[in-house]
């Protein structure tokens, strides 16, 4: 692959929109809509299992300004999409609390709220079952884990390796279920324009959205447009529409409106998905000096009745470390509960706690430095598929965090520095996320005036990706980037995969330095016309060469446990990572800080609580949902080693939007142990788990 020569590439650009963010220019899905715009919320179910057995609609209609109200004994039929979230109020059937049983339209949001409180809803409730345990009945195999991955692996004989092993870690792990909050809540306005549909979606993949949807109302490929210039995060849980865009849909029809619909933050907690639980058994086998012989993973995690959504926990383990025998294995149960869904770095990030949880406790176990540990368990190829690495720089990581960390002459011994009532401690985790990418077509044009438009159905969801594209179209076009503009975030732009498994730059970069390159080629041939040149990728990747393509990273943490409080401060965190080219470093910075304070609050704050009688997360808004806030987060920093890899795509980059989130909260609970001796293994590590934790271990 000819990697592009570096200009715009590698600075620290500043969004492109930044201007029109902070002026509040900038529109979101529920800033757009013409005149005359109706107001939709969506009715949630208030039994975890059961029927709708009616929705009494009488007083809500009464009330003067009330449009319509949907349920599934007028719904329109839709057309079955393979995610069953979006078969919305197509029966009386109750899957989960919270699960859309009406929709109520009029003239102002507060109107379709009175509304939505005066509809009668008479359910039949059945008994319901929402609690993940090990020993679940339920409990079975998947075809597959997400995406496609084989549910389990076996690698050599792990039973004869671990039983023959001088050293053995055998522990398990639990991570609580996660909910993502981006800043701006899901919302969808619709409105239908004769036959055509146009939707500002709040969404991470504009072309997907379109296409669903126009399955869902069995619609033409086309028909429906999907406008979203700026999204307000969304970390996997807008990666694909939620059963809100149907409703939207389907009640701006129904009223003859455009219909503008937003999810309250408390029904996020309900029905735009979250990350399963898991309850993670890691088996560690070594020789005394720390070289793995025989490494288990076995994964237990939930999704609901009305769609499998299987977490691909278990899949980092088949690659990271060397080992002779090795076996991974996922099962589920089918609970009353809402469906899993995508959360920054699905797989990697609760299954790469398990592991580097585990790595840390073999490394006290064989009194190996937790640093060199992993530099012991390096492997030549990658032990799943025999692959060569198109680059892997952990070892890099790892050297280079150490060093600016100030690691060497670490004392292992834990409980042993005392700060008044603060036990301090340090600790290291690694991190990897797959560096892959997918077709996308571009398209680019120079105008009249000398200047270049780059455009396609990418979507920048706040990372800066707007302007990283830019970046890469200057230099692929070689002019300075205020010659080229960028078209991003709608359907009618050549279709793109979505903002998702850190693939957008990758997948979208590859497309736009074709388009761009292409385009060249064709100035020089007329160099006085006008020029637009259109392309898709889909040869390029499929033509990919058969590489194990990874980012790698190293994650120190310094954490401090107050011995009387239980309460545990993070005063110093630092994340080296080897992830190819960076596009712009301050947004990719910016990207890698979001991901590690993302991995602090899974460490020590961030916990959905089941309510087992109502059967629903109860901690459902930020004042029980905690995540971290500026206080919590002091001197985090984030540095990248140089990295050349020729075999990843044309920019030689790979994906930083994940990455960030894999391995931080393993280094928070390694440096807790090392604070304190306590080896903490349910997150988060809340001073009611720390403190008592604490006491018992008092002599
Ligand atoms: Mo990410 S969870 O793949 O949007």
């Amino acid at each position: 692959m000819s990697v592009l020569a570096r200009g715009a590439i590698g600075a620290p650009v500043s969004r492109l929109e930044a201007v029109e963010k902070v002026t509040g220019a900038a529109r979101y899905a529920v800033e757009h809509g013409a005149d005359g715009v109706a107001h939709a919320v969506l009715v949630g179910a208030t039994i975890a299992r059961g029927e709708v057995l009616s929705v009494g609609a009488e007083r809500a209609l009464a009330l003067r300004g009330v449009r319509a109200v949907l349920w599934h004994g007028n719904a329109p039929p839709l057309h079955e999409v393979s995610d069953g979230e979006l078969n919305v109020l197509q029966s009386p059937r109750v899957a989960y609390r919270g699960q859309i049983v009406a929709g109520v339209v009029a003239d102002t949001l507060e109107l379709a709220r009175q509304a939505a409180d005066a509809l009668e809803v008479k359910y039949a409730a059945e008994e319901h079952d929402v609690v993940l345990r090990a020993d679940h009945p339920g409990l079975y195999k998947p075809e597959k884990v997400n995406p496609s991955f084989p549910t389990d692996t076996e690698d050599g004989d792990f039973d004869a390796e671990f039983a023959a092993s001088p050293v053995r870690v055998d522990c398990t792990y639990e991570t609580p279920a996660f909910h993502n909050n981006p800043m701006e809540p899901h919302a969808t306005t619709a409105s239908w324009e004769g036959e055509r549909l146009v939707l500002y979606d709040s969404t991470q993949g504009a072309s997907s959205v379109a296409e669903t949807v126009a399955k869902a109302f069995g619609l033409e490929a086309g028909v429906v447009r999907v406008i979203s210039p700026h999204v307000g995060g969304g970390f996997g849980s807008k990666g694909t529409p939620r059963p809100h865009v149907i409703l939207a849909v389907m009640a701006a029809r129904e009223v003859g409106r455009p219909v503008r619909l937003p999810v309250t933050r408390q029904q996020m907690f309900q029905v735009t998905g979250y990350r399963t639980p898991t309850i993670q058994r890691l088996r560690l086998g070594a020789e005394p000096d720390g070289r793995l012989r025989a490494i288990a993973h076995d994964v237990i995690e939930q999704t609901s009745t009305v769609k499998e959504f299987a977490e691909q926990t278990a899949v980092p383990t088949r690659m990271m470390y060397a080992a002779s025998a090795r076996r991974t294995t996922h099962r589920l149960v089918r609970l009353d509960v809402p469906t899993p869904s995508w959360m920054r770095a699905p797989g990697e990030c609760p299954g790469m706690y398990a592991l580097e949880a585990a790595m840390d406790e073999l490394a006290s176990a064989c009194g190996v430095d937790p640093v060199e540990l992993r530099i012991h368990n390096e492997p030549e190829l990658d032990p799943e598929t025999g692959r060569r690495f198109s680059s892997r720089g952990l070892v890099a990581c790892l050297r280079e965090g150490a060093e600016r960390f100030g690691w060497a002459g670490r004392d292992p011994t834990p409980g042993a520095r005392r700060d008044g009532a603060w036990l301090v401690g340090t600790g290291v985790a690694a991190s990897t996320y797959p560096a892959r990418r997918r077709p996308s077509q571009a398209r680019a044009r120079r105008e009249a005036d000398g200047r270049y438009v780059v455009g396609l159905a990418a979507a920048d969801i706040g990372t800066g990706a707007r302007t990283a594209l830019a970046q890469i179209a200057a230099d692929a076009l070689e002019v300075e980037l205020d010659q080229v503009r960028m078209e991003v975030g709608d359907s009618a732009l050549p279709r793109a995969p979505l903002a998702g498994g850190s693939m957008g730059i990758a997948s979208w970069g590859s497309a736009v330095v074709k388009a761009c390159r292409e385009l060249r080629a064709r100035m020089i041939e007329s160099p006085d016309g006008p020029v637009e040149v259109e392309v898709d990728t889909t040869p390029e990747v499929e033509g990919d060469e058969p590489l194990a393509r990874h980012g790698f990273g190293a994650q120190f943490i310094e954490a401090r446990v107050n011995a009387e409080t239980g309460e545990i401060r993070i005063p110093r965190a630092l994340g080296v990572f080897a992830v190819g080219r960076i596009i712009n470093a301050k947004t990719a910075r910016s990207q890698l800080i979001g991901g590690m304070t993302m991995g602090i609050g899974m460490a020590l704050h961030e916990e959905s609580l089941i309510d087992r009688a109502f059967g629903d997360y109860l901690n459902h808004d930020l004042a029980g949902y905690h995540v971290p806030a500026c206080a919590d987060i002091d001197d985090l920093e984030v540095a990248w080693v140089s990295e050349e890899d020729p075999h990843v795509n044309p920019m030689g980059a790979k994906g930083i939007g994940e990455i960030g989130i894999v391995g931080t909260a393993a280094a928070v609970t390694a440096a807790v142990h090392h604070a304190t001796g306590l080896r903490l293994r349910r997150l988060p590590l809340t001073p009611e788990k720390v403190l008592p934790a604490l006491a018992d271990d008092r002599p």
